[in-house]
């Protein structure tokens, strides 16, 4: 990430509150403990990095000074209420390619922080110098592939039986990807769509 981009990357305003969308510094660690720990156990199975447990979060937080990770906040007041990470891949012949994650409290939801937050994760991905991004998610994560579907990801593989909760049950991984060349057409598109015809 680069020292040019403003502290605060956009503020949106909905249901009478202003949030503001953000990068992560080291001072928001415990914010995003506190809502790591207040999401559904299910909604954080596909994160690189278990953002629930305080190693976790000290791991994330290294990766920021790196220039492999970059992360981005949605906060009303201090309180995280949506994450969105991109974490570049540490193999070199994968250096191209960086995993791109997004969640939103569930309150939050249906107000289109998740795509704000997919579309400056973009912005981080194009300062990496990374051209494809993956997610992966389990397979009844809705949601998450409707959104990113929307946005022009593509299913490319399904691993059965890939991901194992702490009560020993197993589920589907669904992996889909976006070149980031192409997700600023596709934002364009989505834009022109959404515009009042004249
Ligand atoms: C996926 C997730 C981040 C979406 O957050 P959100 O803030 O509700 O998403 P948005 O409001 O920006 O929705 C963006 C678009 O995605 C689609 N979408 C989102 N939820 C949907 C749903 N339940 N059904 C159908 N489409 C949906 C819609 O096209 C929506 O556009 P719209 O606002 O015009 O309807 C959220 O559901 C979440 O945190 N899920 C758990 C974690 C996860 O699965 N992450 C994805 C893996 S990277």
């Amino acid at each position: 990430m680069t020292a040019s981009h403003p502290a605060v990357l956009q503020t949106i305003h909905a249901d009478g509150r202003e949030l503001r969308l953000q990068y992560m510094t080291p001072a928001e660690a415990p914010a995003l403990l506190a809502f790591a720990r207040s999401l559904r156990p299910h909604d954080l199975l596909f994160l690189p990095t278990d953002i629930s447990s305080p190693e976790g979060i000290d791991e994330l937080v290294e990766g920021l000074g790196t220039g492999r990770i970059g992360v981005i906040l949605a906060l009303d007041g201090d309180q995280v209420v949506g994450f969105s990470s991109v974490v570049r891949s540490a193999t070199s012949w994968m250096r191209h390619i960086a995993e791109i994650s997004v969640i939103v409290s569930e309150p939050m939801r249906h107000h289109g922080f998740g795509r704000e937050l997919t579309e400056e994760a973009f912005r981080i991905a194009e300062d990496l110098g990374v051209t494809r991004m993956l997610a992966q998610m389990t397979l009844d994560q809705q949601s998450g592939i409707d959104m990113l579907r929307g946005l022009g990801f593509t299913p490319i593989a399904i691993l059965h039986d890939h991901v194992i909760d702490a009560d020993e049950r197993t589920y589907d991984l669904l992996l889909m990807h976006q070149d980031v060349a192409r997700f600023a057409d596709t934002l364009r598109r989505l834009d022109a769509d959404a515009a009042p015809k004249a």
